[in-house]
C-alpha cells in the first residue's frame, strides 16, 4: 500500500503541479491535496481535498491523523514580495505553519517532511556568482529571514529528535499550469503571458538584472527526487542549493536569436550557475514571436532581486542525489510558449 501524502499549499503555483505530478504516481487517493482556499483547476478535483490552514495546528493534526499521513509537503509560505507589505503576517506564517509540522513528525504524528526554502536566504554581502552552499547568509527581506531561520529549525529538528526533513533553496521557479503567488521572479513567468497576448511587456525589474531560475518540470522532479532519496543519501539537512538556468528579463528575451553552439555552452554552465538578465529572456522570446519588444521599469521588487544571487552552485545536490536539470533557456521557451498558446487558446 501506498504511504499516505499530504500538500499543504496545493492550489498554488508549485502546489498544483506537484500534486497532479504525485497522483499520477501514486494514485489519487495516496494524496491529499489542502490549502486555504480552492481551486478552480478541474484537474485538481480528482482526488481527496481538504479546507486547511496550516497554521492551526489542531486543523493539521486532525487532518494528519483522519489520513494516517506519512509524508507532509509543505508549500505554504507568503512570498518575498508581498512579505515585504506584510512583515509580521509572513512571518506569523511563514514559521508558525512550520513549526507546527516539524512538531508533528517529532511526535512521530508524520514520518517525512519536504519544505522548501529559497535563493531569498541569501543577501547583499553573499557573493553572487556562483552562491556557495555554505556562505555568508545576511537577508534583508522578512521572507529570507523566515527562510534562513525556517533553514534552521529543520536542522535542529533533524539533529536533535531525528525528524526526516528534506529541504531545496528554489530558484524562481517558471510554470505555465498556475500563476505565481506574489513572488520577485513572478516577471519571468508574465513576460510569456504578455508576449503571447500583446507582444509586448514591461518588466519590472531592470534590464541586466541576473537571476537564477528554473523551468516547474525540473523543480517537481527535484522536489520528488530529494524526498524520495534514502535517508543516508541526503547530507544537508538545512536546505539545499538547487541551480536551473540563471537568467534577467534581457537575456530570456535574446537567447532564441543566439547561435545553437552558444546555447549549448550556457547550457552546460547551468549547473554551474550561469547568469541570464531580462534582456535575454527576451531575446529568447523574440526568437518565436515576431516583433516581440521589452522595455523595463524597475519597481520596488528590484531592490529586493538586487540582494540576492545572480547564480547559484548547486554541486552538493549534484554529488548527493545525483541532481541533474533538464531544461535550459531554450527549451523553457519552447515549452511555455508551446503550453500557453492551448491553454489561452490563441
Ligand atoms: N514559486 C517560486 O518561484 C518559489 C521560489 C522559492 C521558494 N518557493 C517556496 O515554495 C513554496 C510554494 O510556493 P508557491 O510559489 O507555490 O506559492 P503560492 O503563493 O503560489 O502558493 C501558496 C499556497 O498556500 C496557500 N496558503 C496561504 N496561506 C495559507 C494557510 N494559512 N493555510 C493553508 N494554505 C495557505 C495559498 O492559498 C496558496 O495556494 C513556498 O514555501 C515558497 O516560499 C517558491
Amino acid at each position: 500500500m501506498n504511504k499516505t501524502i499530504l500538500i499543504l499549499g496545493a492550489c498554488g503555483q508549485i502546489g498544483t503541479e506537484l500534486t497532479l505530478a504525485l497522483r499520477q504516481k501514486y494514485g489519487n487517493e495516496s494524496v491529499v491535496a489542502s490549502d486555504i482556499r480552492r481551486s478552480d483547476l478541474a484537474e485538481l478535483q480528482d482526488g481527496p481535498f481538504e479546507i486547511l490552514d496550516a497554521s492551526d495546528a489542531g486543523a493539521l493534526r486532525a487532518v494528519c491523523e483522519q489520513y494516517k499521513i506519512h509524508t507532509v509537503y509543505h508549500l505554504v509560505a507568503m512570498l518575498s514580495a508581498t512579505g515585504e507589505k506584510f512583515p509580521m503576517k509572513a512571518w506569523d506564517l511563514n514559521m508558525q505553519s512550520l513549526l507546527h509540522v516539524l512538531e508533528l513528525a517529532r511526535e512521530g504524528v508524520i514520518q517525512k517532511i519536504f519544505w522548501p526554502s529559497s535563493i531569498a536566504v541569501f543577501g547583499p554581502t553573499t557573493p553572487k556568482d556562483h552562491t556557495p552552499q555554505q556562505t555568508i547568509m545576511e537577508p534583508s527581506t522578512v521572507y529570507g529571514i523566515s527562510k534562513l531561520a525556517g533553514e534552521r529549525w529543520c536542522e535542529y529538528y533533524f539533529n536533535k529528535y531525528g525528524v526526516d526533513v528534506r529541504s531545496i533553496r528554489y530558484p524562481g521557479l517558471i510554470s505555465w499550469k498556475s500563476q505565481p503567488g506574489g513572488g520577485t521572479t513572478d516577471y519571468a513567468v508574465e513576460i510569456y503571458y504578455k508576449a503571447l497576448e500583446e507582444g509586448r511587456y514591461t518588466s519590472f525589474l531592470s534590464e541586466q538584472r541576473a537571476l537564477p531560475m528554473m523551468y516547474m518540470d525540473d523543480a517537481i522532479r527535484a522536489t520528488i527526487e530529494l524526498t524520495e532519496a534514502p535517508a543516508e543519501q541526503v547530507k544537508v539537512r538545512n536546505s539545499y542549493n538547487l541551480a536551473g538556468i540563471s537568467f534577467d528579463p534581457v537575456t530570456i528575451a535574446a537567447s532564441t536569436e543566439a547561435p545553437a553552439e552558444q546555447v549549448k555552452v550556457r547550457n552546460s554552465y547551468n549547473l554551474a550557475g550561469i547568469s541570464f538578465d531580462p534582456v535575454t529572456i527576451a531575446a529568447s522570446i523574440a526568437g518565436h514571436i515576431e516583433g516581440f519588444e521589452m522595455d523595463c521599469v524597475p519597481d520596488f521588487r528590484e531592490n529586493i532581486a538586487a540582494s540576492w544571487p545572480a547564480s547559484i552552485d548547486d554541486s552538493a545536490a549534484q554529488a548527493d542525489w545525483n541532481w541533474t536539470p533538464k531544461y535550459d533557456l531554450e527549451a523553457m521557451t519552447a515549452a511555455m510558449l508551446g503550453n500557453l498558446k492551448v491553454k489561452l487558446g490563441l
